[in-house]
């Protein structure tokens, strides 16, 4: 399948408020279905305060109504149904919010029957041991909590208090909250952060300085197989539905023991090795090549991976692995699609990267809506850092870059909403817009519902065994795909630079499948590729 991740709050609002909703992307099925993607992703959609715009639940049988309702709901995911795209919904229980009546019961009294929900550390113990948040301006996860004289955990922002896994209440009432969802028909699930959910509760003391290294501690700990398995018992194994976690673990072992289909835990993982490879300053593309080199061989022959360049937490894709200048953001854009479908794996493509969408441009803090971006800010001014260069990272990698709003056409706020937006529209949208691209044959959105149709259409470029070559070249990521008879290369030009390479002997020609330039430049079996040239040959 190839999967389109939509953040609901920033596709298309129908009803003036600026915050897109379900019936926005009911309006979009029609320009979803033209796509060719099999499946959806959907962010968050539950009832939620916003303090992490849906990572934070409140009640997980119900919308959030700033998207709509359950009648709402039920209407997209019959015409999703309707039109063969399945639906993968977000769970997101390593923490639910503050504001879910289970946390206001749980901090009401430390005799209340849902006490145990969560994580509590009572004060006259003395303050508990560090434990590192990734949200917190102080990077401190214990918050302190007068009514019962006690601390909570929160490995995000303190309104996203952390579930208690080891309580079997805990995990049974999410089972039976998934169960819900699959009766309606939800076809896929995302865990969200869970390789976070299984903790040491005793809370030991750990290394001083573990926070830079802090995966090792929090990422699949004791425990978290076992929910799984109870999960997949319980839920996955009862209903038609794929499974699928944010994070793979602390290494490949664990990332085999996720997904080997004899274990019966998830379908597939979802590994960050590849995203950050591309930091603030740039990134080596010999590294890229070895770590997504690395990620297919260890699935090579169990297991089954995720393969996606950006996402809700990301910097738009174009902007930060291509060059999003005028002169180079399409061929660029269409390069990274190529190589996104054309790798083993499960494609995961970004709502905007099909029309090459780009980074934002804010300059000064309150542009920002990002909890993660503010807690940040907050976190580096009292640090004392650098705050110039602090600004320019954010500027370039904060997820607000991947959040701002979809770009229809030319139209006020680019045709998302008639009222003030969320999040403002890049101001490109005159020129990158949906409506734009579908009328010229030779947009960013032609070539990607072609490349799409291209893996689709042949096996090899699904199942077929990868095979990196000219491992050294510094401009050039080739590979080839295999399967049985079948055999396709693909030359990917990762560089504004014109370059070539002398194709093995063995590697024939037969015919380009698709090519983000108009020709192909071969000369006594040297290729020149032209900047960010991408291309898919069969080989005889
Ligand atoms: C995951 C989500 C991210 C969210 C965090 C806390 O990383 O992808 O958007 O902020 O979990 O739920
Ligand atoms: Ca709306």
């Amino acid at each position: 399948m190839v999967i389109y991740q939509i953040y609901p709050r920033s596709f298309n609002d129908t009803n003036g408020d600026g915050i897109g909703d379900l019936n926005g992307i009911y309006e979009k099925l029609d320009y979803l279905k033209d796509l060719g993607i099999d499946a959806i992703w959907m962010c968050p959609f539950n009832s939620s305060p916003n303090a992490d715009n849906g990572y934070d639940v409140s009640d997980y049988r119900n919308i959030q109504p700033e998207f709509g309702t359950m009648e709402d709901f039920d209407k997209l995911l019959k015409g999703m149904h309707d039109r063969g795209i399945k639906l993968v919904m977000d769970v997101v229980v390593n923490h639910s919010s503050n504001e879910h009546e289970w946390f206001k019961q749980s901090r009401s009294s430390r005799d209340n029957p849902y006490r145990d929900y969560y994580h509590w550390w009572p004060a006259e113990k003395g303050k508990p041991n560090y434990r590192y948040s990734l949200f917190d301006p102080k990077g401190d996860a214990w918050k302190y909590d007068s009514t019962t004289n006690a601390y909570y955990l929160h490995y995000f922002s303190e309104q996203q208090p952390d579930l208690n896994w080891e309580n079997p209440k805990v995990r049974q009432e999410v089972y039976d909250i998934m169960k819900f969802w699959a009766e309606k028909g939800v076809d896929g699930f995302r865990l969200d952060a869970f390789q976070f959910a299984a903790k040491d509760t005793t809370f030991p003391k750990l290394p001083d300085g573990y926070e830079k290294n802090f995966f090792e501690y929090y990422a699949v700990q004791d425990g978290l197989h076992d929910y799984l398995k109870e999960m997949n018992e319980q839920v996955f194994s009862k209903y038609p539905v794929m499974s699928v976690a944010e994070g793979a673990g602390r290494n490949f072992q664990d990332a085999h023991d996720l997904v080997d289909a004899s274990r019966n835990e998830l379908n597939m993982a979802y590994a960050f090795d590849g995203v950050d490879v591309a930091q603030y300053g740039g990134y080596e593309l010999s590294k890229m090549k070895q770590v997504f080199s690395k990620w297919d061989s260890a699935f090579a022959d169990q297991g089954w991976l995720s393969v996606f360049l950006s996402n809700h937490d990301q910097a738009r894709m174009v902007s930060r692995w291509g060059d999003d200048s005028p002169e180079f953001r399409a061929p660029s854009t269409k390069m990274l699609n190529t190589f996104i479908l054309s790798m083993r794996g499960t494609p995961y493509c970004y709502y905007g990267d099909e029309i090459g969408m780009t980074n934002i441009d804010f300059q000064t803090i309150d542009q920002y809506q990002d909890i993660a971006a503010k807690n940040s800010y907050q976190k580096a001014m009292m640090e004392g850092e650098y705050m110039e260069l602090f600004m320019r990272k954010l500027n370039f990698s904060s997820r607000d870059n991947g959040r701002t709003p979809m770009q229809w056409n030319t139209f006020q706020n680019a045709g998302f909403s008639t009222g003030k937006p969320w999040l403002p529209v890049n101001e490109n949208y005159k020129t990158i817009n949906v409506e734009a691209s579908q009328n010229d044959p030779n947009s960013i959105l032609n070539h990607f519902k072609k490349m799409v149709k291209l893996r689709k259409e042949n096996l090899v470029l699904i199942h077929g065994t990868y095979e990196l070559f000219a491992k050294e070249h510094p401009q050039i990521y080739a590979y080839t795909r295999t399967l049985g008879q079948e055999k396709m290369l693909i030359l990917l030009n990762f560089s504004k630079q014109v370059t070539s390479l002398k194709l093995d002997e063995n590697l024939a020609l037969e015919e380009v499948l698709v090519n983000n330039y108009e020709n192909v430049d071969l000369a006594n079996g040297t290729v020149s590729l032209k900047p960010y040239q991408g291309m898919v040959f069969r080989l005889k």
